[in-house]
């Protein structure tokens, strides 16, 4: 496995890998941990080569947000990166990314408005600049995220299309915990007592996919079950709980197609989001 920092390293890495093949894209922020892993493991299944950004990217984090915070282990990333067979990664600096006199900021509307955008104002913005950067930088086939943050990859989805980036986007299934918690790597900011209390988000979207599967349609009707769910928990303070469309996140009175329900919650300081995708198939 290969490290490089600056975009020349990487050109030329880049070029090398794709003379044997195919080459698939897994950005992270580091702090890796198997939800990340997962998304490696399904990029080697379709591809013949991994490359890996590890780049906490300032941009996408708001005034007053956990980017000081934001958990950083570059070498224990590496080594995780290494042991699955990963042949690339990438870690630049701020200044690679974002070089004196950089002006441009990408903006998606639509998907990026609701749910984690209204919450985090200019959020969605970093992410679609930083992706488009790494998506143009790479050139890779493929670029892997997790359904996780369900909307982030609407965003890309849509960024790539309009922007006719060739990269095609794969979304993976969230991977949790034994006991429901999705694996995130904020996690390790929560207490024993929150950390305790925190699968509180899975039993309130099961609570809403429960409904649903027994024939119940109505936004309203899952929204409240999913909310008094939440409510039993104290620890739990809910930000948002939401039932909306699954193509173009409008909230929804009646579903009548595929939909997603979404929530975040804040424990103390720390914020978790889930999703359950329903009625898909
Ligand atoms: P980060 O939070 O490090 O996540 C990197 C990728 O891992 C994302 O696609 C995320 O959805 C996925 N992921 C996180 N937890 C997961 C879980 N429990 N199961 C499956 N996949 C999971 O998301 C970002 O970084 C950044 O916004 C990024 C896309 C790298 C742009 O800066």
């Amino acid at each position: 496995m290969q490290t490089v920092r600056t975009s020349e390293e990487l050109t030329r890495a880049v070029a090398q890998l794709k003379r044997r093949g195919t080459l698939a894209l897994v950005p992270t922020m580091g702090a890796l941990h198997a939800g990340h892993m997962a998304l490696v493991e399904e990029a080697q299944r379709r591809a013949d080569s991994v490359a890996a950004t590890i780049f906490v990217n300032p941009m996408q984090f708001g005034a007053g947000e956990d980017l000081d915070q934001y958990p950083r282990r570059e070498s224990e990333d590496a080594e995780m990166l290494e042991r699955a067979g990963c042949e690339l990664i990438w870690v630049p600096s701020t200044d690679d990314i974002y070089p004196g006199g950089f002006a441009t900021t990408i903006k998606v509307s639509g998907v990026s408005e609701r749910w984690e955008g209204e919450a985090r104002p200019g959020h969605f913005d970093g992410v679609a600049t930083v992706v488009a950067i790494l998506f143009d930088l790479v050139g890779a086939e493929h670029a892997y995220f997790g359904q996780k943050d369900a909307q982030q990859v609407m965003v890309i989805r849509q960024m790539a299309r309009d922007l006719a980036i060739p990269t095609q986007v794969i979304a993976c299934p969230t991977v949790r915990e034994p006991d429901g918690l999705a694996l995130s790597s904020r996690n390790v900011h929560l207490s024993p007592d929150e950390r305790a209390a925190a699968p509180v988000l899975r039993r309130a979207l099961l609570a809403g996919r429960d409904l649903w599967a027994g024939g119940e349609r109505s936004g309203d009707a899952i929204r409240v079950a999913m909310a008094a769910v939440l409510a039993e928990e104290p620890l739990a303070d809910p930000e948002y709980v939401s039932v909306a469309d699954g193509l173009t996140l409008a909230e929804l009175e009646t579903i009548e197609g595929p939909a997603l329900l979404s929530l975040a919650v804040r424990f103390g300081t720390t914020r978790l989001i889930d999703n359950e995708p329903i009625g898909l198939d």
